[in-house]
């Protein structure tokens, strides 16, 4: 059912946890599971992603897309990150049973919400590291 990348990004999460320094940090949740996702994000003066960190409650798929999308962004480029679709996560852990795919659609929202929240401060439209978005967003499949 689940692939062994899959497997492996839930046995053992990537850049899990919260990051020292975040100068962008997003939460989502998904109202229909209940599952809640926080990306922590660290970008340097050239805005270059340095670290990334996540926390995440919610299923098993929903931790392995965000360690996933942690690995796909960090050292890239706020706009290389902002790339990241949910598609790439999927294909980077080698597929998802169709009932999961919107744990992937909640790590490129979380990426996306951490970004965000970065240009917020950036601009001094926020100081507190949380950008809270409530995704209502059906399962969809992968491109
Ligand atoms: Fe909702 Fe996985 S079941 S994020």
């Amino acid at each position: 059912m689940y692939t062994e990348k899959v497997m492996d990004h839930f046995a053992h999460p990537r850049n899990m946890g919260e990051v020292e320094g975040a100068n962008g940090v997003g939460m989502v949740g998904n109202a229909k599971c209940g599952d809640i996702m926080q990306m922590f994000l660290k970008v340097n003066d050239d805005g270059i992603i340095e670290d990334v960190g996540f926390k995440t409650f919610g299923c098993g798929a929903a931790v392995a897309t965000s360690s996933m999308a942690t690995e796909l962004i960090k050292g890239k480029s706020i706009d290389e990150a902002l790339q990241l679709t949910n598609s790439a996560v999927v294909e980077a852990l080698e597929g998802l049973p169709p009932a999961k795919l919107h744990c992937s659609v909640l790590a490129e929202e979380a990426v996306r919400a951490a970004i965000d929240n970065y240009y917020a401060r950036k601009e001094g439209r926020a100081e507190e590291c949380n950008t809270v978005t409530t995704s209502h967003e059906e399962e969809r499949p992968a491109d």
